[in-house]
């Protein structure tokens, strides 16, 4: 089981990778955006040479440890072109670079696919270029992805729980804990499709590729709190991408707390004494 961090904020990065917990990044125009507002407002120079600091983030990261950067364009053509250059650009500081593609990049929803995101999937993975299909939000989708060749598929955990919570009106923070085996309204369980919860949707992929021996990785992403990470592992995800707030919030419990103190205070001279170089 792998764990990534969910960041595109280099100190972020950093103190997780100091954490030794950390297998690979992932990335998103989201999270490049905070990060770009983040640093550009510290500088004060109005200006974050944006190739420089990809590349330092990869670097820190490594070479054993996968980065996924995500494209910007919407069609076929945009999606394989940028791929290639992000791929050309940036793999050879690390070698590390996992380019993210929407598993559908349409902006309408009642728009009939034309498959261009599973066809740039294929393209880029015909030319070796590692894949990580991003905003899944069915098993079909991510069956898909994977039969066009990519190698880690990223069902939005916490995204799919929001969904759910909104159909029925449910007011939600966003760290919020929403059971695995879903919720009930009224006598049916809320449900998308035949998805009841963010670690069901891992938990169907997972089993669907686990089935049918698919050599495809289920990144469980959008992880929101700790349990919903741990259901997401036991539901068979091969990695779990965080942001660094949940993973803190992994090493926690008030009882460790209160058994800390107390180890603390109990320390008697003699113990701390051979404990001393
Ligand atoms: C996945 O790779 C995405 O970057 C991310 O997990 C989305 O999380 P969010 O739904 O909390 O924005």
């Amino acid at each position: 089981m792998k764990l990534f961090i969910d960041s595109a904020d280099i100190e972020e990065i950093e103190i997780a990778l100091k954490g030794s917990i950390i297998d690979g990044v992932t990335t998103n125009p989201s999270l490049i955006k905070k990060a770009v507002e983040k640093y550009r407002g510290r500088s004060g120079k109005g200006k974050l040479d944006m190739q420089t600091y990809i590349e330092d983030i990869l670097r820190l990261v490594g070479r054993s440890r996968p980065v996924s950067l995500e494209v910007a364009g919407t069609s076929y053509r945009e999606m394989v072109r940028e791929g290639k250059t992000l791929y050309k650009r940036f793999n050879r500081v690390a070698r590390n670079v996992v380019v993210k593609i929407p598993v559908n990049p349409s902006l309408k929803l009642d728009s009939v696919s034309d498959f261009d995101g599973i066809k740039a999937i294929h393209a880029l993975a015909q030319e070796g270029i590692p894949v990580n299909c991003t905003l899944v939000f069915t098993p079909e989708q991510a069956l898909l992805a994977a039969k066009a060749g990519a190698k880690m598929v990223s069902p939005f955990a916490g995204r799919v729980d929001d969904y759910l919570r909104t159909k029925i009106g449910k007011k939600f923070g966003k760290g919020d804990y929403f059971p695995a085996h879903g919720i009930v309204k009224g006598k049916a369980l809320v449900e998308d499709n035949g998805v009841i919860s963010g670690v069901d949707l891992v938990a169907q992929i997972a089993q669907l590729f686990s089935l049918h021996n698919i050599q495809c990785e289920v990144l469980a992403a959008s992880i929101r709190n700790p349990r919903q990470l741990r259901e997401a592992a036991l539901a068979g995800a091969h990695i779990a991408t965080a942001p660094l707030a949940v993973l803190k919030q992994c090493t926690q419990h008030e009882k460790t707390v209160e058994g800390m103190k107390k180890f603390t205070k109990d320390i008697v001279p003699e113990y701390a004494k051979i404990l001393k170089p």
